[in-house]
């Protein structure tokens, strides 16, 4: 969706330090560049089949649709890129791009560990510096994917402030970029922050939806008439949704994180329910969890790739004009819906995704028989074991970790066999 001067309605625009203006309009002038560029666009669909394996699958989910007895389900299935989420299109497009304006080195933050992983994967693939910077209980959370990081050679920061989660580290990593804009790339994994970021993010994961668009006719002869996606920056949901923009008759239905409950600090549910406010804060214009005082709030999620305070203005402005409807998910839906679909269909989604589909399972029972409903399967849920089991109270999971922790060779262990 094509910015007026950066701005979607109200929201968007470009508010950053006199220090990092140069920088903001080199990354804007290379964007648009870029993106008319046949050359570039041909090398950007060469690593995106041949590294990330695009195009991924629309899979129909017919034990679903029948335990609903509604809509037709299918899903779009993110969850089978390298590194098993979305996040993957926009760090090739946006690496491609750093080696195109010359920089040596990318900046990233990351909550889930998704965007982070993408980065190191990528920076070590096109031979770029990589520094992560991540909260200390997101990597607490998400273990995993920190772990694989430093081994793809990043620099993973903790960041110790605040709430200790996203919003923190964005902020480490603005200020990182203000003292190192000359060779640093601040590589955004969200439709997010100053302008171009939204524009770009949301252009470059428009491939999700611009495929969905071609298979959802080849395999049932028209469009979808709803689509489903989780919003935690917005990245997922306008990689979906956007190329279905003009389309009137395609509904579509972003699902926010719900959390513990609707007591501020409990969720993150920025545009359903009237809970956040416009604001400007991390370089843009949105709709803030904030307090009256513009104080942003602390936010829940029990996944954490959704726990933003902020979301992407063109999200927040499609929600403004009703083009698209925000609602929001429970932790404790979300896990049910999670375990269903890894029941029923033999696939194990993302905590994130599986916010879209505790959406969409609301609906399906109550749409007729020949709607078809598509879910953005945003990622897979490898990197969500710990929390999944906590959750769903595995009596044994307990065990393995006690008994994996008593044979994993720590300095103390090595001593005892010495
Ligand atoms: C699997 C997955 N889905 C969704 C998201 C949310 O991001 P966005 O709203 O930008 O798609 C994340 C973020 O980390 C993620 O890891």
């Amino acid at each position: 969706m094509q910015s007026e001067n950066g701005f979607y309605g109200q929201y968007g625009g470009s508010y950053i330090p006199e220090i990092l203006y140069s920088s903001q309009q080199q990354i804007l002038h290379a964007f648009e560049e870029a993106k008319n560029d046949p050359e570039f666009l041909a090398e950007l669909n060469k690593q995106w089949q041949q590294f990330s394996g695009r195009p991924t699958p629309l899979t129909f989910c017919a034990n679903l649709t029948e335990h609903f007895g509604g809509a037709q389900i299918y899903l779009k299935r993110e969850d089978l890129n390298h590194s098993g989420a979305h996040k993957m299109n926009n760090v090739i497009g946006q690496g491609l791009l750093v080696k195109r304006m010359g920089k040596k080195r990318v900046i990233a933050e990351t909550g889930a560990g998704q965007h982070g992983i993408a980065t190191a994967l990528v920076a070590a693939r096109l031979g770029l510096e990589c520094t992560i910077y991540m909260g200390a209980k997101d990597i607490e959370r998400q273990y995993p994917n920190v772990f694989w990081m430093k081994q793809l050679g990043a620099t993973v920061v903790p960041v110790t402030t605040g709430a200790q989660t996203l919003r923190d580290a964005l902020d480490e990593a603005l200020r990182d970029w203000s003292s190192s804009h000359e060779e640093s790339h601040y590589l955004i994994g969200t439709s997010c922050g100053c302008a171009p970021f939204p524009e770009m993010v949301a252009f470059f994961q428009s491939v999700i939806g611009n495929e969905v668009r071609e298979q959802s006719v080849a395999q049932f002869g028209q469009f979808p008439d709803r689509l489903y996606a989780c919003v935690g920056g917005g990245s997922n949901a306008c990689g979906l949704f956007l190329p279905f923009l003009d389309d009137k008759e395609v509904e579509m239905v972003g699902v926010e994180a719900g959390g513990k409950g609707l007591e501020l600090g409990e969720h993150s549910i920025r545009l359903s329910h009237n809970l956040g406010q416009p604001g400007i804060a991390q370089g843009f214009a949105t709709m803030f969890l904030q307090d009256n005082a513009g104080q942003l709030q602390e936010t829940h999620s029990i996944a954490a790739g959704l726990d933003y305070v902020g979301v992407s203005p063109i999200i927040a402005h499609l929600a403004e004009t009703g083009r698209i409807k925000m609602t929001y998910a429970m932790d404790d839906d979300v896990v049910a819906a999670c375990t269903l679909l890894l029941k029923k269909e033999g696939i194990i989604p993302a905590l994130e995704s599986s916010h879209a589909l505790a959406g969409a399972f609301k609906d399906a029972p109550n749409l007729p028989k020949d709607a078809k409903i598509v879910i953005n399967l945003s990622g897979r849920g490898d990197k969500d074991i710990f929390n999944v089991a906590k959750a769903v109270e595995d009596e044994t999971f307990p065990q393995f970790l006690t008994d994996y922790l008593a044979s994993y060779p720590t300095t103390q262990n090595k001593g005892d066999k010495a």
